[in-house]
């Protein structure tokens, strides 16, 4: 029997090395008994103490093992995990991709597989509730007070596996200019604004519940973005358990938003009624058909010098990208963002849409970009301009001009984004979820895909992630058809 010990915790290098060790002698996983992967003892582990017994040696100058790039990552997750059994099943795994298993991965019922991707889960669940709920107390240290007088950040989390480590690189890139420290009883991080530090675990310190301006923050933020018509407490404790309220500050808003909520709501249907009166779309549609446009200049010309259908809106938002781009990629309308900068997809949508086309293999500037509707619709809500869905007949109105648009730069393929484009392009109502793919639109190859919207709106965790990698997916999917096509 040969042993293997690792250090406390998610030891990946230790398994990295310790792998083309065992893979080189073709070492069978039923002889290896693999030590270490407890949690990490508050005060370390001393060399040389413990009770495994010394490590048959594995020879130091083993060949990397090639492995297919989902079973690295896969292994990456799993080692985070708390299982003591974790080594002994990646090595399982290792030794079947060497022999010849490298779509392994693929066969989901196989008990191996199984047993991995619920390990890999919930490491990934617990990835988010950390990056999610993870809280810093502002904290003053005298002892550096030259240095911003002496601002630091601290906060306290438990999460379930030995997940820090992995947690590192998020924290300090959102928190890059903060000196900080995240204490866990699994380990913790210090970030001084140059350098992390990987340190021990550590006991809850004393003190984190008393209020302080991050918290203040943390709470009037949670108050502007609730939204009182999508109360459901269920959910919320689904997406934000029990466990972690006591270090969330925005938590002791909760109770007081949701007995607000039912006159808050009464107060938004009120505002509405009271909203600006709406142009009767089949006039416009008729007056822009006597229109005859020769260039897509001319044609936006026209489409800037028009009064927008619904009043407010600063300015027409056109489509931006090259003549002859060979996808066009069709939006629903601009938002706030894009209301005032006159450029479509610039606000938070547009910036996960280049994140997906970037990782799709699509350059976004070679695309041409656009909307069903050029104008912004909204209803104002105090110093707040909350976006409206156009109806079918304000997408009949705009869909002359966005058939004139697509004339003339002519496409390959028409990629909709969300219900609303999907309507202007096919002239039906299209459910996007069941529809989504390849759908011929008349003179244009198309391809219907969700909204980046939607994305943004699903609550953060496995769903959402899996969304976004489903839209990805549709992205490359539709990259393929134009490749295949050209
Ligand atoms: N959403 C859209 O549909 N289009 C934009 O330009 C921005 C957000």
């Amino acid at each position: 029997m040969r042993h293997v010990e690792l250090k406390d915790g998610a030891d990946l290098d230790g398994f990295r090395r310790a792998l083309r060790g065992l893979v080189a002698l073709g070492a069978d996983p039923d002889g290896v008994v693999w030590s270490g992967g407890a949690a990490p003892s508050l005060f370390g582990t001393a060399p040389g103490t413990g009770t495994a017994p010394l490590p048959a040696p594995l020879p130091v100058d083993a060949p990397p093992v090639p492995l297919p790039r989902p079973v690295g990552a896969l292994i990456e997750s799993v080692v985070c995990h708390r299982d003591p059994e974790r080594y002994g099943l990646l090595h399982r795994l290792v030794c079947r991709v060497v022999r010849g298993e490298r779509d392994i991965l693929d066969h989901h019922a196989d008990p191996l597989v199984h047993r991995l991707a619920l390990l890999d889960k919930a490491v990934r669940r617990d990835l988010h509730k950390m990056h999610a709920f993870l809280r810093f107390r502002e904290v003053r240290d005298p002892a550096n007070s030259e240095d911003r007088g002496g601002e630091r950040y601290v906060a306290w989390f438990e999460p379930d596996n030995f997940i820090v480590e992995a947690t590192a690189p998020f924290f300090v890139e959102r928190f890059e200019s903060l000196v900080w420290t995240i204490l866990t009883p699994v380990g913790s991080l210090h970030w001084d604004r140059r350098s992390l530090t990987v340190g021990p675990a550590a006991l809850r310190p004393e003190g984190l519940d008393r209020d302080d301006r991050f918290a203040e923050g943390w709470q009037r933020y949670y108050e502007s973005t609730f939204n009182p018509a999508r109360v459901n407490p269920t959910a919320m404790r689904a997406e934000m358990p029990r466990k972690y309220w006591a270090n969330l500050p925005e938590a002791a808003a909760i109770p007081g938003m949701i007995r607000g909520a039912p006159a808050r709501v009464q107060a938004m249907i009120e505002a509405e009624a009271a909203a600006p009166r709406r142009r009767n779309p089949d006039k416009a549609v008729a007056a822009m058909a006597r229109q005859e446009p020769a260039t897509l200049a001319e044609l936006n010309r026209i489409i800037r010098a028009a009064d927008p259908l619904v009043p407010g809106a600063t300015q027409a938002v056109l489509g931006e990208g090259p003549e002859g781009a060979a996808i066009a990629i069709v939006g629903e309308q601009p938002g706030d963002h894009e209301d005032v900068e006159g450029r479509p997809f610039v606000g938070p949508a547009g910036q996960l849409l280049s994140r997906a086309l970037e990782e799709a293999g699509i350059e976004r500037d070679a695309a041409y970009l656009t909307n069903a509707v050029k104008h912004f619709k909204f209803v104002a809500r105090g110093k707040r301009r909350l976006h409206q869905s156009p109806t079918a007949g304000e997408v009949k109105h705009y869909r002359w001009w966005l058939m004139k648009e697509l004339g003339f730069v002519r496409p390959r393929l028409v990629v909709t984004l969300g219900a609303t484009a999907a309507l202007a392009l096919s002239g039906r109502s299209v459910s996007v979820l069941r529809e989504r793919g390849p759908m011929g639109f008349g003179d244009w190859e198309g391809f219907v895909t969700v909204h980046p919207s939607y994305l943004l709106r699903l609550p953060a965790g496995e769903g959402a992630e899996q969304a976004y990698r489903d839209f990805v997916a549709d992205l490359r999917r539709a990259r393929g058809m134009v490749e295949w096509a050209g």
